[in-house]
């Protein structure tokens, strides 16, 4: 950390005297990189310092004042989110490495620092028995739905602005224009979440397939600056019940980010009685879930904060569902200490158990969890410990499969993440499509698996095309693309009929990928599901390929792009310099600057989507009245600081 010394000498004496409204201020101004955003702790720690009422009143006022988002979202994401994060600023040095990583989770203005190593235990070595290897007798494969990113908006109100500044729109916020200027229709919209009536028509689709589903998670709609306990409770309830009614079959559930209140909140400690306890969660779930799986599994819900083993009735499969949002950047909690645990709330340990205990009784393995491992959003440190177990087990893992990026993706893993190539592509992470029309078609994605192996021999999707002139009437649901049909036949030589789609075919796509642009913006087109689809230059296309290649999050060279103008605060999964193509069919605005795809749909528009736009706010020049915004915002800090840390303003 070379430029330490620079960055100090910026900073004020005393933390005291940066708590000025003057030093505050030219703080945010100068936070413009990872230096500077270490030295805005020093004045935000001290802010924390002086109590949750104080630090919350000050980011409500400067979102409110500087426009950064609607009044209410102002308020209700900093109200929310605000105390978790004056807890983590309050325990942390602001120059030490969990620092950065907040830097990082909340303004965007820091790089993941390096892996911090650790070894993860494993409970057993690789027995040297071969009855494990199972080989497939090429039976008919079986079918198997996974959906994700649900996002039901229960307000959702047919007719109201579909038009609206806020994370999302489409219900009657009481700042809403009247008369519209676009009214909601009955089946949903591309800058709303879900409405009850898509959901629905989906169940009702998804039952026709009469087999058992998996889910990666989020339940809940993103109007993130609104939902509470209650309302979570009720959402995660009744979607349980529909799942239950509509379906005929098992539905194996994952937790995601937005299934708790505030969102991202899950505490690392276990105490119950703890105001921000998400225990309630996994009470919930534990025995909502029982029916589908056993007393056993309702059971590790309910005490191992939200993870479960189980087998499917009549096979051979152990699933294994685990709470990824212990690795989640958004997730605050996790920079509440300068030694972060390597394995918080135990998940990996659970992970490892179940797996062994998989090996030990010949059974074969499918992982399910929100959050890919290799995405962005993944913390480096837990996304590498999380790999030293897939090394370890990858031979009973018939796949991994996740939600939470919205888009139709994979990740390959590696067992030599230095020569990726097809011989040391060892396992690979699905990830499904969302159903919510936020991030492009509503989707979902059917598996035809081997009864053998429960290997992939298919991967389908089925879309509700939202520009079909009835879709507001009835959407249809049709297939959209088979995996192996689109890839299969690009391969040389062709994918043979009884190959799974495993790693090493998956590398080999990504492969065609590099040398054929066609196949790429066809991979690129299916992400979102042929709707506002987004171009995709060489860098991009690199990224994107580096990203397919790692279920590593070191290594799918993502780079953090501090944002260069308010409006512009979203990186996009699949790489950078993204640009709307369609304008015959525009881009909604859910898909543009501050709504852009990817990144907010992940991170429901939280406290750290407010923050990273602020010191850019703050030092823009193209704001209009901003020098006026600024002397009010002046104005209101000196109400609300404290007397006796400001008093040094004065001298
Ligand atoms: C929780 O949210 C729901 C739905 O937005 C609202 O009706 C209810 O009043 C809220 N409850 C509390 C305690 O704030
Ligand atoms: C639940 O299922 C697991 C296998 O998935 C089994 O080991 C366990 O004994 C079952 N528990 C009960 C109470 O049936
Ligand atoms: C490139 O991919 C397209 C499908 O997207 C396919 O039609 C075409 O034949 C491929 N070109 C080559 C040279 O394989």
């Amino acid at each position: 950390m070379k430029p330490l010394s620079f960055s100090l000498a910026l900073l004020p004496l005393t933390a005291a005297a940066t708590l000025n409204p003057d030093a505050l201020i030219d703080a945010f101004k100068q936070a413009i990189d990872c230096d500077s955003c270490h030295a805005l702790l020093v004045p935000l720690k001290a802010l924390a310092n002086a109590g949750d009422a104080v630090f919350v009143k000050t980011l409500v006022s400067t979102c409110q004042i500087l426009e950064l988002e609607d009044r209410d979202v102002c308020s209700g994401a900093i109200n929310e989110q605000g105390p978790i994060l004056a807890t983590a600023l309050r325990n942390i040095s602001p120059f030490k490495s969990t620092a950065t990583k907040l830097c990082e989770g909340t303004f965007g203005l820091c790089q993941t620092p390096a892996v911090n190593k650790y070894t993860v235990p494993l409970p057993g070595a690789r027995s040297s028995d071969k009855r494990a290897v199972v080989r497939s007798s090429a039976k008919k494969p079986f079918q198997v739905v996974h959906f994700s990113d649900v996002h039901i908006d229960r307000q959702y109100t047919p007719g109201a602005d579909a038009d609206c500044n806020k994370p999302i729109c489409c219900r009657d916020f009481s700042d809403s224009k009247h008369p519209p200027k676009q009214p909601a229709g009955p089946f949903g919209n591309p800058d709303c979440d879900s409405p009850i009536s898509l959901t629905a028509s989906f169940l009702e689709q998804i039952s026709t397939f009469n087999t058992w589903s998996i889910f990666t998670g989020d339940v809940v709609e993103a109007a993130v600056w609104l939902v509470n306990q209650s309302e979570v409770m009720s959402d995660l309830e009744v979607f349980n019940k529909a799942l239950g009614s509509a379906l005929n079959a098992p539905v194996f559930p994952a937790i995601g980010n937005h299934d708790a209140a505030p969102v991202n909140n899950f505490p690392l400690g276990s105490d119950s009685a703890f105001q921000f306890s998400a225990q309630w969660v996994f009470d919930l779930e534990g025995k909502e879930w029982a029916h589908w799986t056993n007393t056993t599994a309702a059971n590790e819900v309910t005490h191992f904060s939200g993870s479960y083993s189980t087998t499917v009735p009549g096979t051979n499969l152990r699933i294994i569902s685990i709470n990824t949002v212990y690795w989640y950047k958004q997730n605050f909690w996790l920079y509440d200490s300068d030694t972060p645990l390597a394995d918080p709330r135990d998940i990996l340990a659970f992970l490892a158990k179940e797996l062994q205990s998989a090996e030990v009784a010949g059974n074969r393995v499918w992982i399910i969890g929100h959050m890919p491992p290799g995405c962005e959003d993944a913390l480096s440190d837990q996304s590498n410990y999380y790999d030293q177990i897939i090394q370890r087990y990858h031979g009973i893992i018939a796949g991994q499969f996740f939600g939470h990026t919205h888009y139709d993706q994979f990740e390959i893993a590696y067992s030599d993440y230095t020569h990726r190539t097809a011989e040391t592509a060892i396992n690979v992470a699905w990830i499904a499509p969302a159903l919510t029309p936020r991030s492009g078609n509503p989707a979902f994605k059917v598996y035809d698996v081997d009864p053998d192996t429960y290997d992939i021999m298919d991967a389908k999707v089925y879309i509700a095309d939202m520009a079909n002139p009835n879709y507001q009437v009835k959407p249809e649901w049709s297939l959209y693309y088979s995996a192996r049909q689109e890839y299969g036949q690009l391969l040389r030589p062709p994918l043979a009929p009884n190959a799974p789609l495993d790693a090493q075919f998956w590398h080999a796509v990504t492969e065609v990928f590099e040398k054929n642009d066609t196949a790429f913006s066809q991979f690129n087109q299916f992400m979102t599901r042929g709707a506002h689809v987004q171009a995709c230059d060489v860098k991009c296309k690199e990224q994107a390929i580096c990203q397919m290649r790692a279920a590593r999050a070191e290594n799918n060279c993502h780079v953090v792009t501090p944002t260069t103008t308010f409006g512009d605060t979203e990186r996009d999964p699949v790489g950078q310099a993204q640009v709307p193509i369609n304008m015959v069919n525009p881009t909604p605005k859910s898909q543009q600057g501050r709504h852009a795809v990817g990144h907010a749909q992940c991170e429901g528009e939280g406290i750290g989507h407010v923050l990273r736009g602020l010191p850019h706010r703050i030092s823009s020049a193209s704001v209009p009245g901003l020098e006026k915004m600024m002397q009010k915002l002046k104005m209101h800090l000196k109400d609300i600081l404290p007397q006796e840390i400001r008093a040094v303003e004065d001298l």
